[in-house]
């Protein structure tokens, strides 16, 4: 079966792992977290970095530095992963949901636009909080509208940026002063996930990164329990235990160090499925905007209805091939799980909608050879014609 990833562990990952073997720091002190935290905000263009234990941990972790007061609202997209929808949940505020652009699939400006009206004519204006901006499958979002909408608001952005190391955005292109920026850089606060299938990876892993000191210490305390540093155990907040060990950040470290690599083999892999596979018009395939360089984290691919295949009979031929793939998202709002909590009913997200019918991921991996390229590209072709 070729698989949809499979994480690169370098040499130089295992001669971090091995010292902290060596030297005890197996816990979450250590020369890796410190080094591994700075590297990445630096790498963002953040001044801190808070590594967590995940980056469901790192959303969780950056709401809290919002500070949500019960039912207050944030804007994030029904195209995402739970975990930004829970994060808010689990930090007592209510999701306010956005459908996606059908061009980069990821959160559109317009949804955004329609969300914070929304909330307005319901009378919600000053519950609203922050708007979640989520970089799906490596393509960064439309963000200087977004912040906009922000300023009017007054809205703090988190982005979520768990898909997309080193993807970059040309901020300011209609303010005449562009210039490019790493998703994660582009906001208030940013999380990223380091979970096996991302970019970067520490096998399990999150990061939070911001310039303001004031998040960056809360979000310390956060992911440790709210220990007070001059009176250990009496807890004046509730925390959590989401802190990374310094193995963990010794593979990131690792991995950081040869990233340009790690990414030019992301865009390499998109590259050679886009040659493969563009002039089946039945498909529609990742894009890049003029203003976006997008690190390919896994190549989708979208079926037109008039296929007469979904996404789950392509994933289930492909599998007959020895091929294996992922789904795309199914929205917030067809989530049973919320429906039960009364959120989202009867909401409609068309875009969103199709790209989970649609919508599936191709093997993306570091490992994946120019022949198992080949090999999915002449499978998915003699599918669909
Ligand atoms: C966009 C996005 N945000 C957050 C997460 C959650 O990260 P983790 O799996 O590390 O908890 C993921 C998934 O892996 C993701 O794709």
């Amino acid at each position: 079966m070729i698989p949809v990833n499979e994480p690169l562990i370098g040499k130089q990952e295992e001669a971090y792992v091995r010292e902290c073997l060596h030297t005890g720091w197996i816990s979450s002190s250590g020369r890796f977290i410190e080094q591994f935290e700075e590297k990445w905000a630096d790498y963002c263009g953040k001044k801190f970095g808070v590594a967590v234990s995940s980056g469901t941990a790192a959303l969780q972790v950056a709401l809290g530095c919002i500070g949500l007061e019960p039912g207050d609202r944030v804007v994030l997209p029904t195209f995402t992963i739970i975990s930004c929808a829970l994060a808010v949940i689990y930090n007592g505020g209510i999701p306010v949901l956005a459908d996606c652009d059908p061009h980069t699939w990821c959160l559109s400006p317009e949804g955004v636009k329609d969300a914070i009206d929304r909330e307005v004519q319901a009378g919600n204006a000053h519950r609203l909080k922050a708007i979640m901006p989520v970089h799906i499958y490596g393509h960064p979002v439309d963000v200087d509208p977004i912040l906009e909408l922000a300023d009017t608001y007054s809205l703090t952005v988190l982005e979520d940026a768990a898909e997309a190391h080193g993807a970059e955005y040309l901020a300011g292109r209609t303010g005449g002063s562009a210039a490019w920026k790493r998703c994660g850089g582009l906001s208030d606060l940013a999380v990223f996930s380091f979970y096996a299938n991302k970019a970067i990876t520490t096998g399990e892993g999150g990061m939070v990164i911001t310039d303001n000191a004031m998040f960056a210490e809360k979000a310390r305390s956060l992911r440790n329990l709210c220990f007070r540093p001059e009176q250990r155990f009496l807890h004046t907040e509730a925390g959590h235990n989401f802190r990374m060990t310094n193995i963990q950040a010794a593979i990131g470290l690792g991995q950081l160090e040869r990233i340009e690599t790690i990414l030019e083999k992301k865009k390499a892999i998109g590259k050679a499925y886009g040659e493969r596979l563009s002039d089946l018009r039945d498909l529609m395939l990742p894009i890049e905007e003029p203003w976006a360089k997008s690190i390919y984290w896994m190549f989708g691919i979208v079926l037109e209805e008039e296929t007469g295949i979904n996404a789950s009979q392509m994933a289930q031929r492909l599998r007959d091939k020895g091929i294996d793939t992922r789904p795309f998202f199914l929205g917030m709002h067809e989530q049973p799980v919320f429906h039960k909590m009364g959120l989202f009913k009867n909401e409609k997200y068309p875009v969103s909608e199709r790209l989970a019918r649609q919508g599936l991921y191709l093997p993306s991996g570091l490992t994946l050879t120019e022949s198992q390229i080949d090999e999915v590209a002449e499978a998915v072709r003699n599918i669909l014609t």
